[in-house]
């Protein structure tokens, strides 16, 4: 069925997409009395505020800074998170009186539901005399002095119109190609997107292998790409997944290794050497076990480490031990890509946009924000931040 917007057609603002920067930035722009109007073309708001944080909505970082995010210029995101900082959204969480706790590392949960987060924000958006459309796809796009649009719900006009459509995670979500497509069809410049934050797929030898150790988890050291990230990784049915390979795979690049240290801040050599001299008689799998639990210990053991005790091992065996182990070297075969994944890497360059706006400096009353940007969060409520900062950075301006 079609909506119609009953007022006149002409808007302050138009902002298309009604997820998290969508929404903060048309609160922001009503409060400062704009007549703004969001358009979606899902069938509710903030799909994926609902499903984030599995549905506790991990709705910031306490940490979160430009050390935590990629773009090809690291310095962009700097501007705008400095203007509305973690404490910022914690502050407008109290003032709804949502209940929440830090998770781990800064990370910030509901106690109760993601659906906390989205009531926030249609309330807030109410308050400012928002309006807000769902199932709204928008058929055309004509930039101008006014911007001129063709809609589910009618022709609109308006002086500024901001692309917060988000990347392509998550297609059965509602996410679309729409903001990096219009920004090409504009003439921007797109930093190359791909899969972040998404388990890897391992070859058929490793996962047939290792296979049925799906659903192990282990403390590790994983690296790609220059970074590392000590947390855990999970073994799956096609290859690894946990925060520790989400955040390295944003860094990995296809083709290239994943290096997982199983023993993260311990001398493994030393450490064998140590026990050997005082337990010689102890079976190594056991005293891998420690670190990697009685299953990874016996399949390395298997495939990789000398199945005996410590006493029988020669230095070429302690050598052996360690290049299994310290790191475990991984080639994947790739992601599961957007499928999965919870971000794109990638999207609008950030050259084409003011840092302190967001606004395009080729398009007059042009602005992109949140996901869509080539700024891209760490696991751990980051991502959430940026969407709230640069929705916050362009609601002033627009
Ligand atoms: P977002 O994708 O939220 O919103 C875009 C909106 O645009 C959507 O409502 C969509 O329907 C609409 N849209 C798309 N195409 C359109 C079109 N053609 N026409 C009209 N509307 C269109 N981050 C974090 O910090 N903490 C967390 O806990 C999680 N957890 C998490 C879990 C899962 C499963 C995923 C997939 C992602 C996360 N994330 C996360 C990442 C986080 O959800 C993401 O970075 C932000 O939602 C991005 O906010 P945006 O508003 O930019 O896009």
């Amino acid at each position: 069925m079609t909506q119609t917007v009953d007022r006149e057609q002409h808007w302050d603002v138009v902002i298309i997409g009604a997820g998290a920067a969508g929404l903060m930035c048309a609160i922001e722009a009503g409060r400062r009395g704009r007549r703004v109007l969001v358009l979606d073309h899902a069938n509710r708001v903030g799909k994926k505020i609902l499903m984030s944080g599995g549905g506790r909505c991990n709705f910031t970082n306490m940490y979160s800074g430009p050390e935590h995010f990629l773009s090809a210029n690291p310095h962009f995101m700097k501007s705008a998170l400095s203007r509305f900082t973690p404490w910022d959204f914690i502050a407008l969480v109290e003032r709804h009186g949502v209940a929440y706790h830090e998770k781990k590392l800064g990370q910030l949960f509901c106690d109760r539901s993601s659906k906390d987060i989205v009531a926030l924000l249609l309330e807030e958006c109410d308050a400012a005399d928002v309006t807000v459309r769902t199932k709204a796809p928008v058929h055309d796009i004509r930039t101008g002095e006014p911007h001129a649009l063709d809609t589910a719900v009618g022709a609109v006009t308006c002086a500024s119109l901001v692309i917060a459509t988000g990347g392509y995670s998550i297609p059965k979500m509602g996410a679309t190609g729409f903001g990096i497509d219009f920004a090409r069809s504009l003439g921007i410049a797109v930093q190359p997107t791909r899969a972040a934050l998404v388990p890897v797929i391992l070859d058929a030898r490793t996962r047939e292998r290792l296979g049925d150790l799906a659903g192990v988890s282990l403390d590790t050291e994983t690296a790609a790409g220059g970074a590392t990230f000590r947390e855990n990784i999970l073994f799956t049915h096609r290859g690894l997944s946990g925060p520790s390979v989400l955040q390295a795979s944003s860094y990995w690049q296809p083709g290239g290794p994943l290096e997982i240290d199983l023993f993260p801040g311990l001398d493994l050599a030393a450490h064998i050497r140590e026990v050997r001299a005082r337990r010689p008689g102890l079976a190594l799998r056991t005293l891998l076990a420690e670190r990697l639990t009685r299953r990874v210990a016996r399949r390395w053991c298997e495939l990789w480490c000398p199945d005996r005790p410590l006493g029988e091992l020669g230095d070429a065996d302690v050598d052996a031990v360690v290049r299994a182990c310290q790191p475990w070297t991984v080639w994947p075969e790739g992601t599961e890509g957007y499928r999965t994944a919870e971000v794109t890497l990638g999207g609008v360059d950030t050259a084409a946009l003011s840092s302190k706006t967001m606004a395009c400096r080729d398009h007059p009353g042009v602005y992109f924000i949140g996901e869509v940007v080539d700024v891209t969060g760490h696991l751990g409520g980051h991502n959430f931040q940026w969407a709230w900062a640069s929705g916050h950075a362009a609601g002033q301006h627009v």
